[in-house]
């Protein structure tokens, strides 16, 4: 068995690729990446250690994937993950890397009959019939009124049938676009190809920074020090997202690939669910709680274009396709993470502050 994962310095990648390692002992796990996030490069001896072998490669180029050799599992998790990336200046690597690499690697996969599994995003669905949602202000965050619903959305969250007319930003039509590439494969040459729209994953080993990652940019800033602002929707911080802790997710894609002929199929809406739900507001209480710190947060009441603000995954079908559900909660999550960085304080201070 061999497993090549693209983005595998990254928060995701390197943490499946030594999921998958850990799990399957004897399979070679490749970890590709050209190392362009900054802390990417402190995945390398995690990696080492736990016998996942690394390779600089780039996925924009075709050279450096055929270069990787054969696999029989392609896992992609390489690409510019910010939604605010490509916004006031040139969305040339966006496109690049998130659609145009992404093709590259299902041509990998095609060439080596590989099974595919995209991490795809829930920022496919579009901003402006989000914002539109009735939203009610309880305590600390938004929430939608008791039994209310409509076509692909109710109490329970975003499910796979809200409708994707409208803009979703640079980031999210990447990643919508290569979903329909994904599609064709499947179509034309037989690719089975798992594709999961993620909410927010979280763990420990992902570089927080202010357009991605905010679980640890939180912890991080009450811990480290540093300042933090409530951005957009007024400055309030009732934005809401759900969180999934990446074992989770490499729970889920197990017993997805233990039955992939339904796996590769349409696509899955993956994420911690209602259960799993925070607000900034409450998050914030959540790390003065564990660090002993209360920050006096900013407040910035200007919307960025590409924010919206509230996402829960209604992921009821992958859980009930697949017999699975999250384990960890959002203060599971967050220990993890709190843990992590008070362990690896003089490595991640100078990246996380
Ligand atoms: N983290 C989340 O909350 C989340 C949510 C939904 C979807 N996703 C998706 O999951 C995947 C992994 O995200 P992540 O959070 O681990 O991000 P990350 O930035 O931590 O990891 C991505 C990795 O890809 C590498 N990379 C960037 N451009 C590359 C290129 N051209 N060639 C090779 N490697 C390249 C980076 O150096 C980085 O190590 C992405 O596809 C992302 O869109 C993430």
């Amino acid at each position: 068995m061999r497993i090549l994962v693209t983005g595998g310095a990254g928060f995701v990648g390197s943490n499946l690729s030594l999921a998958f390692k850990r799990a399957n002992p004897d399979a070679d796990v490749i970890a590709a990446d050209n190392l362009k996030r900054r802390g990417s490069e402190l995945n390398l001896p995690r990696l080492r250690a736990g016998g996942v072998r690394f390779e600089h490669a780039d996925i924009r180029d075709p050279n450096d994937l055929a270069a990787l050799g054969t696999m029989d599992l392609l896992i992609e998790c390489s690409a510019e993950p910010s939604v605010q990336a490509g916004y006031g200046g040139n969305p040339a690597y966006l496109i690049d890397t998130n659609l145009r690499g992404t093709l590259n690697c299902l041509e990998a996969a095609r060439a080596h009959d590989a099974a595919f599994v995209f991490l795809s995003t829930s920022r496919v669905y579009p901003i402006e019939p989000l914002r539109a949602l009735p939203f009610e202000t309880a305590e600390r965050r938004l929430a939608l009124p008791a039994g209310a619903s409509g076509p692909g959305w109710s109490e329970r969250g975003i499910a796979e049938d809200f409708p994707l007319a409208g803009h979703r930003s640079l980031y999210g039509a990447t990643k919508l676009s290569s979903e329909q590439f994904i599609e064709e494969y499947r179509a034309a040459f037989g690719l089975k190809a798992i594709i999961n729209r993620c909410g927010v994953l979280a763990g420990p080993w992902q570089m927080g920074k202010v357009d991605q990652g905010f679980m640890t940019l939180w912890a991080a800033r009450h811990l480290y020090g540093g300042s933090l602002s409530y951005n957009g929707f007024g400055g309030h911080g009732h934005q809401v997202r759900d969180v999934l802790h990446v074992e989770d997710l490499f729970d889920l894609i197990v017993r997805q690939l233990d039955r992939l002929e339904i796996a590769a199929q349409g696509v899955w809406n993956v994420g911690g669910g209602t259960g799993n739900a925070v607000s900034l507001k409450e998050l914030s209480h959540a790390c003065a709680t564990r660090s002993g710190k209360f920050i006096d947060i900013g407040v910035n009441p200007d919307t960025n274009p590409a924010d919206i603000p509230w996402f829960i995954t209604d992921a009821g079908r992958v859980g009930q396709s697949f017999g699975w559900r999250p384990e960890r909660s959002v203060d599971a999550v967050l220990d993890d993470i709190f843990e992590w960085l008070t362990a690896e304080r003089a490595t991640l201070e100078p990246i996380l502050t």
